[in-house]
């Protein structure tokens, strides 16, 4: 049984560097740095760094990608809406994986999976050039049969399974409910070979219920990760994040 790997999603390092420069990029003043945080995530052991480049470029800027792809020694897993204009970008860049996930500008973060089976056309064609580049993609789904089957329609590499509804369940029903149906998802994605992921509002309590979703590769986490590190130093959130994720038994 392979250990689950850990993403850390660091949206949230350019978003603190935004709320103080975002009028003024090129400041020597502006901080803190998401590349200098990757780096220290790296060293605590994570084994890939991701970063969502949305289209109104509310925290993570191309720069910043620019600067990930050159220092990172791990992988870079770009998170991205299927718009023109930052599907060429991630062709520029090429990062280690992409994984497609839905745009909308007024969520605070990303809410729901990609619909797969509304939006097939419209993927193929992108998940056809990201393959020619070298890149590996990644749909982020609901935990939906549909779904998946649409997934290894579309020639997907990996799927991230949506955990928000789990990680914000209020009720001991609800919980149970989710969990069941990311089961069945995570291991219908599995018999078809698929790499399966999960992410979203994972923290350092519910990773005891992600445990019990089987076939997981590897987990990305942003939000907790950084919020902890405000307490204790990304270093310490890593490793201590790592130590949970190292009970899983697949
Ligand atoms: N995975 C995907 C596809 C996401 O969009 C996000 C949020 O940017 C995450 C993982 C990380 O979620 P969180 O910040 O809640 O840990």
């Amino acid at each position: 049984m392979n250990t689950l790997r850990l993403g850390v999603n660091i949206d949230h390092v350019a978003t603190l560097r935004q709320a103080r420069y975002s009028t003024m990029p090129e400041s020597k003043n502006a901080e803190p740095d998401p590349i200098a945080i990757a780096g220290i995530c790296e060293r605590a052991g994570a084994n890939s760094i991701t970063a969502h480049l949305r289209a109104d470029r509310r925290h993570i800027q191309d720069r910043d990608l620019e600067r990930l792809r050159e220092n990172i020694v791990t992988k870079l897993n770009l998170e991205m809406g299927n718009t023109p204009e930052i599907v060429d970008f991630a062709l520029r860049l090429v990062p280690d994986e992409v994984c497609l996930v839905p745009e909308n500008r007024q969520e605070v973060t990303t809410e729901g999976g990609l619909d797969l089976v509304a939006n097939k056309k419209e993927l193929a064609g992108t998940i056809k050039r990201l393959h020619s580049a070298g890149v590996r993609v990644s749909m982020f789904i609901d935990p939906a049969r549909e779904q998946v089957d649409a997934a290894v329609e579309l020639g997907a590499d990996i799927i991230e399974l949506h955990t928000g509804k789990l990680a914000n369940a209020y009720t001991e029903k609800i919980e149970q409910q989710e969990l069941e149906r990311l089961r069945e998802a995570a291991t219908r994605a599995a018999n078809f070979n698929l790499q399966v992921n999960a992410g979203h509002g994972i923290n350092y309590r519910n990773i005891t219920l992600i445990h019990k979703i089987p076939h997981l590769t590897e987990l990305n986490i942003g939000h907790s990760i950084v919020a902890r590190a405000i307490l204790t130093g990304f270093e310490a959130a890593v490793r201590e994040m790592l130590a949970l994720m190292a009970k899983y038994r697949g």
